[in-house]
């Protein structure tokens, strides 16, 4: 396969072993716009913390499942190293919920919606051992590559984004999505890679892909609503498309035309997460990590 011209090319030197950090961040200084005169952008990253902590528990109930059915060692180290990650990720997102309450936005409406969504839909159901467990765990494990696309993506883009800096962050914050976009840079190719050495499919790639789009388009925009609709410090504030397009033009979102590229990227036959992003970048910034590296406050 590996030699047939449209099967995925991985860059070799990008591939490190991967360990999960302690980490350590304190957040009673940090404030509900964290990112100064920018609210509706505050906000949109702060989707993250609603989205990931059970997004990441689920990509871990699913990896467990599927270690049987993985035959080579080092991919085996990689998934067992990527579980480690999504699993500290999770509960460092987890840890800035309660602040984000204390300070008159609570998130529990939206987590709880969340939590079905990742618990009851895209749970184990009630399936029969046999083809169809298989098949729809197979599902999950094309629909977390797709995702994993995007947390890579957003991981290059928040290492890269200078303008945040510019705009005088709260560097607590700043050091966690750093932190965590450097280890979804770090570990970008497992997920692809697990989902090309369990099954591999193209259309399935394909179709989960535009399933895991939707729903990340879906819950983005609801998760940001929310959060701008029930801003204490902003009453009557409303969240639109066009706050979106132009906050990504300013530099302090990802950029639309950016997102529109990455989905060809990821649909193309020689595409590998190993392609974009850069290890020795991610690997710089989780050395110098306050919150990666004993918790100091930046
Ligand atoms: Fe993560
Ligand atoms: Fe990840």
């Amino acid at each position: 396969m590996s030699n047939t011209p449209l099967a995925p090319a991985p860059v070799a030197s990008e591939h490190m072993d991967l360990q999960a950090r302690n980490v350590s961040f304190s957040w009673e200084d940090t404030p509900l716009h964290w990112l100064p005169g920018e609210p509706f952008a505050g906000h949109t990253i702060n989707v993250l913390h609603l989205l990931l902590p059970a997004g990441e528990r689920w990509f871990v109930h699913v990896y467990k499942q599927v270690l049987p059915y993985i035959t080579d060692e080092r991919l085996r180290a990689d998934v067992v190293g990527f579980i480690g990650q999504e699993a500290m990720h999770a509960a460092a997102h987890d840890d800035v919920l309660p602040h984000l309450g204390r300070l008159g936005l609570d998130p529990t409406p939206y987590t709880a919606q969340v939590d079905w969504l990742f618990e009851k839909l895209l749970g184990d159901r009630t399936l029969p051992p046999g083809r169809a467990r298989t098949w729809w765990l197979m599902e999950r494990v094309a629909m977390i590559a797709a995702i994993e696309h995007y947390t890579a993506f957003l991981g290059d883009w928040v290492l890269n984004a200078q303008e945040l800096d510019r705009r005088g962050a709260d560097p607590m914050m700043l050091d966690l999505l750093r932190w965590h976009g450097a280890e979804e840079v770090e570990h970008r190719s497992v997920a692809f890679d697990l989902f090309m050495h369990v099954d591999g499919n193209y259309r399935r790639r394909a179709r989960t892909w535009a399933t895991a789009f939707a729903a990340l388009v879906f819950l983005w925009q609801r998760g940001t609503r929310f959060f701008v609709e029930n801003d204490p410090l902003r009453p009557g504030a409303k969240a639109s498309l066009g706050q979106f397009v132009r906050a990504g033009r300013r530099g302090v979102l990802p950029s639309t035309g950016a997102m529109l590229r990455s989905i060809p990227t990821y649909l193309s036959r020689t595409y590998h997460p190993s392609q974009e992003g850069s290890t020795a970048q991610a690997a710089a910034y989780l050395a110098s990590s306050p919150g990666a590296n004993g918790g100091v406050r930046p």
